[in-house]
């Protein structure tokens, strides 16, 4: 299936003072950043908009490779463009990570030019909110969610994991935050992806590290891009900007630790620990209140 092409969320990437406060993520030391990256060859998912393309054009002015994976030709193609006068090599790949044949002939296209991953940054994502009657008749939404959070970055990785053995790599997770809170009515087809991945890499995650892989995982909060500002309700919550989201994923790669998550996501886990249950009853709360609203 051929996505649309659409532009990108432009974020002006200003942060309010709560957004200051609660997303407190420093700038990255351009030479540590070089000492991290220089030489290397970097596959990143889903960088034809949001935070991989950003990501992807902030990493391509240093001295790496870059595989750029994604559905979107177009956008992949203009990046290769953009890149031209760059310090960077490129190659791009139009990959559907819900097609198990398409991620075997990246692998094989991989193979052939001999292009062994040093870091992977499993970035693509498809998020999806919507309420159980309106799933009733979409299976799919499980599906597609599974398919690109979960089985096709596991497929991808296996294939590569052999080059990162060998180079003692370094695997960077983009996840959520919420994959660590309670669970939240509308996320289930998104938030069950979400977690199935992190859950299988942190199984994974000792052998790894045995083996002289990094495994970091960016725990996200929500941030302004094309995925998110989808749902208007969204354009007025504290957000992340795009530049803070791919610092603290840099960050990682310097710093190489375990995980990246805002400093107050203790807070509620904790609550939830001492209060077990209220997130729960405070939802049927919401959904009564809801039904009450639909009503009158
Ligand atoms: N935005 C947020 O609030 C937020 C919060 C927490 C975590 N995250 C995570 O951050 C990551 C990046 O999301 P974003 O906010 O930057 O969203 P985005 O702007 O919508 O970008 C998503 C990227 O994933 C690619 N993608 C989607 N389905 C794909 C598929 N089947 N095969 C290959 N590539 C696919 C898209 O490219 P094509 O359409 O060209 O394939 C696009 O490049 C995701 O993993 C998301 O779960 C985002």
């Amino acid at each position: 299936m051929k996505p649309h092409i659409t532009s990108d969320y432009q974020d002006d990437n200003r942060q309010t003072l709560a957004e200051k406060f609660l997303f407190p993520v420093k700038p990255v030391n351009k030479k540590r950043l070089y000492n991290s990256v220089a030489g290397k060859t970097i596959l990143i998912t889903g960088a034809s908009y949001g935070i991989g393309a950003l990501l992807a054009t902030t990493l391509g002015d240093y001295k790496v490779t870059l595989v750029l994976v994604a559905r979107t030709t177009e956008r992949l193609e203009q990046l290769k463009i953009d890149f031209a006068n760059k310090a960077c090599a490129v190659h791009v790949f139009t990959t559907d990570l819900r097609d198990e044949l398409q991620i075997n002939t990246l692998l094989q296209n991989l193979s052939s030019l001999q292009l062994k991953i040093d870091i992977f940054i499993n970035n693509a994502g498809k998020s999806i909110y919507r309420g159980l009657n309106a799933s009733l008749d979409r299976f799919h939404d499980t599906k597609r969610c599974a398919a690109t959070n979960y089985i096709g970055p596991v497929q991808l990785l296996l294939g590569i994991l052999p080059g990162i053995k060998e180079k003692k790599g370094h695997i960077i997770n983009i996840s959520a935050l919420n994959v660590l809170l309670p669970p939240t009515f509308g996320w289930s087809a998104y938030q069950s992806s979400k977690a199935a991945f992190d859950q299988w890499l942190r199984c994974m995650e000792p052998e790894l590290r045995y083996g002289g892989i990094y495994v970091s995982t960016a725990y996200l909060p929500l941030v302004r891009t094309r995925m998110s500002m989808v749902n208007e309700n969204k354009h007025h919550q504290p957000a992340m900007s795009k530049v803070k989201a791919v610092n603290s994923i840099l960050r990682l790669i310097i710093n190489k630790k375990r995980k990246y998550k805002p400093w107050w996501l203790g807070l509620p886990i904790l609550l939830n620990t001492l209060i077990p249950g209220l997130w729960y009853q405070l939802q049927l709360r919401n959904l009564k209140k809801r039904d009450r609203h639909a009503v009158h």
